[in-house]
């Protein structure tokens, strides 16, 4: 007999944050409105590649309302004009000697007004000597090429790093043997995750207490408070950061920007609060890009289609700093390896190098896990050149290669230990509601009436869940999550995470997960997040790891406490402890549901009547390190149709089949592939940021880089299908960045089918209209 009266795990519950949001009464950084508070603006360079010889401030200093005018110079003196990166490189903050890329930071204003500190960026005179820019990153190890980073004492090329991983020798072999090779060149662009709210802060010194707190738009509260501590000298039981409503993060907000920095120094020398709000323009010129990969796939195969051997080479372009996101030293392209993906391939090898350019740095992870949306782009983009030479069905190609379920746990032969899955069983899915023989009949009369159709496919697995903590760690710290439960004597709760929400509806999900566990209504249950006062200690939300670790988390302290109330439970029934049992929020005698004591009882009694020897209370704590990553996967189906007059691709259809494990709200999850199926559509058919040859950026507003809106995308066509994750206490797996992970190739894959009978078979992403007319022109495809 269920005693729950609300939602708990499992439930379609509407989320419980939605009521503020949708009534605009979020509270974002921009909303923090502090007395005696100013405001500041950035100067930064236009130049991609200039020297600079000097950096005068007077005129900016004299304009009325102007407080501070800070220099690269003046944080030279404190020690702060270099910071370090994610990724163990140094960044300037404000540039002293160089500028090494357009927008880089030179000069920060403090003002009165956002509009008064705009006026006097007008006023600072700089004097730039011009530099040859390095731009394009397939020229920039060439001889002669001037050298970026000539700040790193030694330094005479722009090399990051090389690296490679699995085994060359037997992979090269597997090659060598092989009936059919293929090998395909391509390009991951230079993208921006563009989320609503752009980064900012506003940091507080309290001169008479010696606390900084910080508002911040950040994804990692806890480790972003270790950072500062750690670069300011400040004692970091002194600094408070409160992460409030973040209007998505998607990556961009897990780096620390020179304008946070900035603020903080402001606040400092100034004793008054600082905020510093990007400008949309500032968001996509200089806070982290994502992607921009030049790719290799090879695949090696017998003639009846089985793999043999994977290889992949890839040429990073990390812009003038080393600032991209990694879960270690050891994963300079983050869970790259992951790209022999769902499919069982004796043999691969991965390599890569870094460089850097006079593009901006950073290199974030993208709603994906750390680099894994490339390497799933490369593998399904070479897995349909094979098809193609093989003559094979894309699907046959699929499944004569999947990892099976009677394999699992698998583990790859880049050494990754899957926690489940069913390939066969999501792509099997994906063709039913596609409807494949029937499309591939529409495919065949559309052809006949002269009409560009295509039908593309996407399988994957992801890699989600950073942990555990001996594998992975961001600036050192352990990737770790932690939750702490207090149930309140009326059997109310307050949960409180490491974790940080940016919209993904952590305060229903969690609280349903309690629910779940401890029969408590999940609209009884309070959710707190982002303030490092707070809560917890945890690593952040980035690369899908609030369920897999800190959902794992919630779910091990709900269960301490469930062992509490339970020696509380056999307290008031006057029974042994070993002889009650929990059920739906109640607990009883073996034998007699009827006797029960509900959570609410029990919850009172911990504050009023607990038994002899124990303390009073109910409430736990729980650091959880996860034993391994989780796997989730999908299966992808993408309809387009091309028009041969304009180019412009539709998607007509798009079917989705996610495995995420045990879901906590089917309807979160739903709303997470719509969201991440919209950016890899976005990403697929029209973003990208490029530069002119001199490093002129081209896309810096909405006006030049285009996102998809509703016009752009389909009704999605979403299939459910799970098989719990081995090792996770809730049978969950991450689901946030499998869609924008798993889109694009099955956009791109949809496209080049639709042009393969005109000998197309390849074209890098975006595919817009322009580029699609000019290939088709190029193959006599007439409009
Ligand atoms: O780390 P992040 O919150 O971005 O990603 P996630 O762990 O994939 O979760 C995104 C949202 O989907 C959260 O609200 C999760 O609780 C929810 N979710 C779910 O309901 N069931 C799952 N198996 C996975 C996620």
């Amino acid at each position: 007999m269920a005693t729950v009266q609300g939602h708990t795990l499992g439930d379609r519950m509407p989320r419980k944050e939605d009521g503020r949001f949708i009534r605009g009464k979020g509270n974002y950084v921009d909303d923090v409105r502090l007395t005696g508070m100013l405001h500041s603006a950035l100067l930064r360079s236009p130049y991609a590649h200039a020297r600079i010889n000097s950096v005068d401030t007077s005129a900016a200093l004299e304009l009325s309302g102007v407080h501070a005018v800070i220099t690269g110079d003046d944080l030279a003196e404190q020690g702060l004009a270099w910071m370090p990166t994610l990724a163990g490189d140094t960044q300037a903050v404000l540039a002293t000697d160089k500028v090494r890329f357009q927008g880089q930071e030179v000069a920060f204003v403090v003002a009165d007004s956002t509009y008064i500190a705009q006026d006097a960026l007008e006023l600072i005179d700089v004097d730039y000597e011009p530099l040859d820019p390095v731009i394009d990153s397939r020229k920039a190890l060439d001889e002669g090429v001037p050298v970026i980073r000539d700040d790193k004492e030694g330094k005479d090329d722009n090399s990051i790093f090389f690296w490679d991983a699995g085994d060359k020798e037997a992979t090269g072999k597997a090659f060598e043997e092989a009936e059919v090779k293929v090998r395909q060149e391509m390009y991951y662009p230079r993208i921006h995750p563009a989320p609503m709210e752009t980064c900012g802060t506003v940091a507080d010194y309290d001169v008479s207490t010696g606390e900084m707190t910080i508002h911040l738009t950040s994804q990692a509260p806890h480790a972003h408070r270790t950072l500062f501590a750690i670069v300011s000298g400040l004692p970091e039981h002194q600094i408070r950061i409160i992460s409030p409503d973040i209007g998505g993060g998607f990556g961009n907000k897990v780096p620390i920007y020179p304008g946070y920095v900035c603020a903080a120094v402001a606040s400092l020398v100034l004793g008054r609060p600082v905020k510093w709000m990007e400008t949309r323009s500032e968001n996509l010129m200089n806070s982290s890009f994502a992607r921009d990969y030049h790719m290799v796939g090879e695949l090696a195969a017998t003639s009846e289609g089985k793999i043999l051997g994977a290889r992949s080479s890839v040429l990073a372009n990390h812009g003038a700093f080393d600032a991209h996101a990694q879960p270690g030293e050891q994963y300079p392209t983050g869970f790259f390896p992951i790209f022999t993906s769902c499919y069982d391939v004796p043999a691969a090898y991965a390599e890569a190098t870094g460089v850097y350019t006079n593009r901006a740095p950073g290199g974030i992870a993208y709603r994906c896990s750390f680099r894994v949306t490339e390497a799933i782009y490369l593998m399904e983009r070479t897995m349909d050149v094979l098809a193609d030479e093989l003559g094979m069905d894309p699907v046959e190609l699929r499944r004569k290669n999947f990892v099976t379920k009677e394999q699992m746990p698998y583990v790859s032969v880049m050494g990754w230990e899957y926690d489940g899955g069913d390939y066969e069983g999501a792509l099997q899915e994906a063709l039913r509601i596609a409807g494949y023989e029937e499309l591939l009949e529409e495919q065949k009369q559309a052809r006949e009436e002269g009409r560009i159709m295509g039908i593309g496919l996407s399988t994957f697995t992801e890699i989600v869940g950073a942990g555990p903590g001996k594998k992975c760690h961001i600036a050192g710290i352990e990737m770790f999550d932690a939750a702490e439960l207090r149930i309140h004597p009326t059997g109310k709760a307050i949960l409180k995470l490491g974790v940080k929400s940016q919209g993904q509806g952590h305060e229903t999900t969690f609280a349903q997960i309690v629910a779940g566990e401890l029969g408590i209504p999940a609209e009884n249950i309070e959710v707190r997040e982002g303030d490092t006062d707070n809560t917890p200690f945890g690593l952040g939300t980035y690369g899908s790891r609030s369920t897999p670790v800190c959902g794992a988390a919630t779910a091990v302290v709900t269960r301490k406490v469930r062992e509490k109330a339970k020696k509380i439970a056999a307290h008031l029934l006057e029974a042994a402890e070993g002889d009650v049992e929990y059920e739906d929020g109640r607990f009883f005698v073996k034998g007699s549901p009827d006797q029960a004591k509900t959570m609410d009882e029990v919850a009172f009694a911990a504050y009023t009547n607990v038994p002899e020897g124990e303390e009073a209370g109910l409430e736990a704590v729980t650091y959880y390190d996860p034993p391994e990553m989780t796997y989730p996967f999908g299966a992808y189906i993408c309809v387009v149709e091309i028009d041969r007059g304009t180019g412009q691709v539709e998607v007509k259809r798009f079917i989705a089949v996610d495995d995420c494990g045990v879901r906590i709200n089917p309807t979160v999850v739903d709303g997470q592939v719509h969201g991440g199926l919209a950016q890899g559509i976005g990403t697929a058919l029209m973003e990208i940021i490029d530069f002119d040859e001199e490093g002129n950026h081209l896309n810096s507003s909405f006006m030049d880089y285009l996102i998809p809106t509703s016009m752009e995308v389909p009704n999605y066509e979403l299939g459910e299908f799970v098989t719990p994750s081995t090792h996770h206490p809730l049978g969950a797996r991450g689901v946030a960045e499998s869609p924008t992970v798993g889109s694009p190739p099955a956009v791109v894959n949809a496209v080049v089918d639709a042009l393969s009978p005109f000998g197309v078979r390849n074209v890098d992403m975006p595919l817009t209209p322009n580029k699609i007319w000019k290939l088709m022109r190029e193959h006599g495809v007439e409009a």
